[in-house]
């Protein structure tokens, strides 16, 4: 049973700043804190993009050093707000394609994950670049990685959601070929579940027959009302990580708000 703990959006800033009056350094510690108390045996805890909020190379470093207290191994993507150069300028060492996109394959005992680099970047010409887009190259390189599992269940994890959500301001910088990467998906007919970030809400349900999952982010939230005009605006809610289970026969998905969560009282 492969466990997966995953956060996504942390929005990171340099010392000093905040967001909305939350401090991501604090609630990332925490978090992995959390994670290191209750899931020093995950498999992998997944970073899912949007590493830091302004992609400067100070938070960049702060990030690194909060993961060299994490116990568990972490595998890093990134988001809308990274930048693929300023990021691999600091993570040297993270995996990377052929091609230098920040996309892995790795190989579990009951499953394959595979983790998807949908920066639409460079240029980073904002808004445009706050929407998700998988090139030729990449999609020949997940094509490659669907095929190599053959019949072992496959999870995905990508930063941008290939479906709609709900949110209107959102969906316009969903992944902008969505209909491109479910066909090649659904060719290979392997993939159990898609994972995603980019909305900073807790989101279940399917597209196209295949389930998929959306969670919160350590820091800022965004607004319930599906209409919020703006995709920037944010609120505060308690922080999230989720927990991923690959049992015999699926896929367990569970959220952990951390930092109101009464375990220890309940054991006291
Ligand atoms: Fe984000």
């Amino acid at each position: 049973m492969t466990k997966f703990i995953i956060f996504t959006d942390l929005h990171m800033v340099p010392e000093g700043l905040t967001i909305i009056g939350l401090d991501p350094y604090r609630r990332l510690a925490n978090g992995i804190a959390h994670v290191n108390r209750h899931h020093a045996d995950a498999h992998r805890v997944i970073f899912a993009g949007d590493l830091t909020h302004g992609a400067d190379r100070p938070s960049y470093e702060r990030l690194k050093a909060i993961l060299g207290e994490l116990v568990p191994p972490a595998a890093m993507m990134i988001g809308n707000h990274d930048r693929r150069e300023v990021f691999l300028q600091v993570f040297s060492g993270a995996a990377t394609d052929e091609n230098g996109f920040v996309q892995q394959a790795i190989d579990f005992a009951d499953c394959r994950a595979v983790l998807l680099d949908t920066l639409f970047a460079p240029p980073y010409d904002y808004p445009v670049s706050h929407a998700g887009h998988l090139c030729q190259k990449r999609l020949a390189w997940l094509d490659r990685q669907l095929a190599e599992a053959g019949a072992r269940p496959v999870l995905i994890f990508m930063h941008h959601p290939p479906h709609v959500t709900g949110f209107t301001s959102i969906d316009m910088i969903r992944l902008i070929n969505g209909q491109e990467f479910y066909a090649l998906v659904k060719r290979h007919g392997n993939v159990r579940h898609i994972f995603a970030g980019h909305v900073h809400r807790t989101i279940s349900g399917s597209s196209r027959g295949i389930p998929f999952s959306i969670f919160k982010s350590p820091v800022h939230q965004q607004p319930m009302p599906f209409d919020t005009p703006d995709a920037s605006l944010s609120v505060d809610e308690p922080a999230a990580y989720g927990i991923i289970l690959v049992t015999d026969d699926g896929v367990l998905v569970h959220t952990e708000d951390y930092e109101i969560a009464r375990r220890d009282a309940a054991l006291a």
